[in-house]
């Protein structure tokens, strides 16, 4: 299919009418950007197996009076369970414009006390829940032949950060996926590419022993010089999925206050 179809065809789309499919949505970075997306008037299917989080968000989005917000609390590691919950949720919206790949856990400790199983448990949320929600939305994104993928990767894949051995992993993996996908797609006007963010204080940083000292370490190490906020990401992720990002694929843009450089 050619470009030019591509943007005709996102051109005459409503904005408020794009579905998002956005797992991890609840947490420290999804939540922000969930709210803004649904401000946008995007309708976010918000999948995440923390229930708390979960609630918190959707009391946000009530007390915003924001429409749009579908809540799906499942376990992502649970590939066949997941891919039912998504296939029945595709069918109910008519299927699904964007997907923004963002849960992740990240376990740390030394790569010699990571068993092969340890690493296939991450690899099976960050990675193959991915793999298994751009499966579910790509037969509506190639009919209709307009699509949106971004990939929520991490610096710690270019910067050889230790005892993260499994995440790191992950995250090379969703990095090489995103170029994979966005050449085979592209064809059908589906752009995939990736984002990296740095550090951010949200529960993936309480991982580190001393936390102050870390975030004295962050802000030393960036170029800008304060640390980052959820905005940051949200603004990054909202630009990749709106039409002025329509030329760009298979790219991994840092969003870390100028850290790694690559
Ligand atoms: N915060 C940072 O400094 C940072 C740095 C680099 C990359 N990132 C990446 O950004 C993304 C968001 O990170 P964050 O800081 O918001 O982390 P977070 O831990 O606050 O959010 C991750 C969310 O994923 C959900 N999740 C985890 N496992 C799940 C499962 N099995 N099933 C369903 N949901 C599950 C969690 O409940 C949580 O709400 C992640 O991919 C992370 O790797 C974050």
């Amino acid at each position: 299919m050619t470009v030019g179809l591509h943007q005709s065809v996102a051109e005459t789309r409503s904005v408020a009418s794009r579905v998002i499919l956005y797992p991890g949505a609840a947490g420290g970075l999804g939540a922000g950007t969930t709210l803004s997306l649904l401000e946008a008037g995007d309708r976010v299917i918000a999948v995440d197996k923390d229930g708390k989080k979960m609630d918190s968000l959707d009391a946000a989005a009530a007390a915003r009076s924001l429409d749009g917000l579908t809540i799906l609390q499942v376990d992502l590691g649970e590939l066949e369970g997941l891919r039912r919950a998504l296939d029945t949720v595709a069918q109910e919206t008519g299927g699904i414009d964007v997907v923004i790949n963002n849960a992740a856990i990240y376990p740390r400790r030394p790569a010699k006390d990571f068993s092969i199983e340890d690493h296939q448990a991450v690899q099976r949320v960050n990675v193959d829940a991915a793999i298994v929600c751009v499966q579910v939305a790509l037969p509506h994104m190639r009919a209709q032949h307009w699509g949106l993928i971004v990939n929520v990767a991490s610096i710690t894949a270019y910067g050889g950060w230790p005892d993260l051995s499994p995440y790191v992993q992950s995250k090379g993996a969703l990095t090489g996926l995103a170029r994979a996908w966005a050449r085979e797609f592209g064809p059908f006007g589906i752009t995939v590419n990736a984002i990296s963010p740095g550090a951010f204080p949200t529960d993936a940083e309480k991982i580190h022993p001393d936390p102050e000292t870390y975030a004295r370490y962050i802000v030393e190490h960036q170029a800008i010089k304060r640390r980052g906020r959820p905005a940051d990401i949200a603004g990054v992720l909202r630009f990749f999925i709106s039409d002025q990002a329509g030329f760009i694929a298979g790219r991994t843009l840092n969003v870390d206050g100028g850290w790694v450089m690559q």
